[in-house]
């Protein structure tokens, strides 16, 4: 088996998973060893019968830059400089000077499929399956990262930015962008509060007929 990417265990890396917007250019491992991680979370996260519909694209450098400024000039257009100034401006900004981004795609082709050849009592939750593998990917991705010493937040600019990027990256048109995952190295000071909780656990998770011993 081929040495682990990131070596924090499982518990810790989901604790320390949170959202960091206040991101530096800078990071903590090499871009090789994110291209890895986006290939084991390819190969290796679930999907409904296993029909594999997940894509991503990862953006560095001038790269993320560019998908920051696709992304600014889109949302000038549709909202007007007036709320553009008003905060959108620096909000885009501060994504811009993070590290780099990970698309989220779904294969629209990939969820026709396995609509067309699901049995008929499934039909209906195919698009929900896709969207929870998407989740799924997302996660995985999230936590590694901040397992390996990067901030990490989600945004969702998709649909108003997606022929753009499919025509500056080349992605293929049945591709449609679900989700942009930005990470870089945290500000100083950016570390977050303690996780609030809107309910009490007991109010959250049910168990019956837990054994006391294994
Ligand atoms: C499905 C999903 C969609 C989200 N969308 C956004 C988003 O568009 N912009 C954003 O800044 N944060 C987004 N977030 C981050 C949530 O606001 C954040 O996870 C939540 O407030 C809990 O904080 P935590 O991540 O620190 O645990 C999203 C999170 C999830 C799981």
């Amino acid at each position: 088996m081929a040495s682990p990417i990131v070596t924090m265990g499982f518990s810790e890396a989901t604790q320390k998973r949170r959202t960091i917007r206040a991101l530096d250019a800078k990071t903590t491992v090499p871009d090789s060893t994110i291209v890895k991680l986006a290939e084991a979370a390819i190969l290796t996260v679930p999907s409904a019968f296993d029909n594999q519909s997940t894509r991503l694209t990862i953006v560095f450098g001038d790269d993320h830059k560019k998908l920051w400024s696709i992304t600014g000039d889109a949302l000038l257009a549709k909202i007007g400089e007036e709320r553009w100034l008003g905060g959108t401006k620096d909000r885009i900004t501060n994504f811009a000077n993070a590290y780099g981004t990970i698309l989220f795609w779904d294969d629209l082709s990939c969820a026709e499929a396995m609509k067309e050849h699901a049995p008929d009592i499934y039909k209906d939750k195919t698009d929900e399956w896709v969207a929870h593998s998407s989740g799924m990917h997302q996660y995985y991705m999230w936590t590694a990262l901040e397992a390996l010493g990067l901030g990490v937040n989600l945004q969702h600019y998709n649909p108003l930015i997606d022929a753009e990027v499919q025509k500056t990256w080349n992605v293929p048109s049945q591709w449609a962008l679900k989700s942009q995952m930005v990470f870089g190295v945290p500000k100083e000071g950016s570390a977050p509060g303690e996780k609030p909780q809107k309910l009490p656990l007991e109010q959250r998770l049910q168990v019956f007929g837990a054994n006391a011993k294994i």
